[in-house]
């Protein structure tokens, strides 16, 4: 493997949540595979879990970690070609991210939207050029479209919890007081149509109007703009926020209640609830949910060093 940006680097879900699932059963038998190899984490966003977990993860396979808070430590970066530097920028990321391939045999990289111009977000440019100019594997710890490592951590997880073999599994948007990226709930829901195609889950998204996603992302989901009912029958409730695709960045009031709370839990097949965190309680979710025992968020997160460690484990793979 030596790009891990999106479900389409892999060649089947179900394979790769069996091999993290083996690699959760034994997480230090692959100590010797990352020996003297180095890790580089480039943070241009603040990160709990990611920079955590995927430190852990690389732990495990005896890898050394170097992390850059790129937003705080480094040059400030230039992106376009073909301009004359004589502004705030100061490195261009043609020489930053050739340089860090230098360091390092695998690369790690988190870059938010700006949520200003959709086009400009949607192509990734940054994280293109990123990885053209590195010269070396490189792993998304969430760029301005995708989150895949969480999404590969949410499929691990329904894997681990469910207790009927092709559970009903709801994306369900929350609300919430700022305008938040897209990437999380594109990235959960390809994963999951793609989990749907394996016979895996049964998938569908419920939002207000104006939330639709991209249809790059949802291809197979079935979506409606009504919880309750989609709540229905759920095993899996996972929750989140997201600003408008059609309205860039826009967040439009709601009047509806769409807080999961017991009152909407009850509506379920007494679902599990997931939420990528952070998440601000009462906000977001209720606290008598998460403090409940249908949360799965901090098992959630718990997995997130699974994820981590066999999509390293298959870039280190590559390099022999
Ligand atoms: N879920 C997630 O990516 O958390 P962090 O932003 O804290 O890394």
């Amino acid at each position: 493997m030596k790009k891990f940006f999106s479900v389409k680097d892999v060649a089947s879900v179900s394979e790769i949540v069996k091999e993290a699932m083996e690699l959760k059963a034994n997480p230090n038998t692959l100590e010797s595979l990352g020996k003297y190899k180095t890790l580089g984490l480039v943070f241009l966003n603040p990160s709990l879990r990611t920079r955590l977990s995927t430190q852990k993860a690389a732990m495990n396979l005896g890898m050394n970690v170097m992390v850059m808070n790129m937003d705080k430590d480094g040059w400030a970066l230039e992106t376009q070609d073909g301009v004359v530097m004589n502004g705030t920028t100061v490195e261009h990321i043609r020489e930053a991210a050739a340089v860090m391939g230098e360091y390092c045999d695998i690369l790690g990289l988190r870059s938010f939207p700006k949520l200003k111009n959709r086009d400009e977000d949607y192509s990734e440019d940054l994280f293109n050029k990123f990885i053209e100019y590195c010269g070396v594997p490189v792993v998304s710890l969430e760029s301005a479209t995708r989150h895949p490592l969480q999404s590969l951590t949410d499929i691990i997880t329904i894997t681990e919890y469910k207790v009927t073999e092709k559970p009903k599994v709801v994306l369900a948007w929350a609300p919430h007081v700022k305008a938040l990226p897209q990437a999380v709930p594109n990235s959960f829901s390809e994963w999951m149509c793609q989990a749907q195609v394996e016979g895996l889950v049964d998938f569908t998204i419920a939002h207000p109007e104006g939330y639709q996603l991209s249809e790059e992302f949802t291809e197979g989901a079935k979506i409606s703009n009504d919880l309750d009912q989609s709540l229905k029958n759920a095993d899996f409730v996972y929750v989140k926020n997201w600003s408008s695709y059609e309205e860039y960045g826009e967040v439009y009031p709601v009047i509806e209640n769409w807080l999961i709370d017991n009152e909407k839990l009850a509506l379920t097949n007494n679902a599990k609830v997931m939420h990528c965190l952070p998440v601000r309680r009462d906000l977001e979710l209720s606290a008598e949910v998460l403090d409940g025992p249908n949360s799965l968020v901090i098992k959630e997160a718990g997995n997130r060093v699974w994820a981590a460690q066999v999509v390293l484990k298959r870039m280190l793979e590559s390099l022999e």
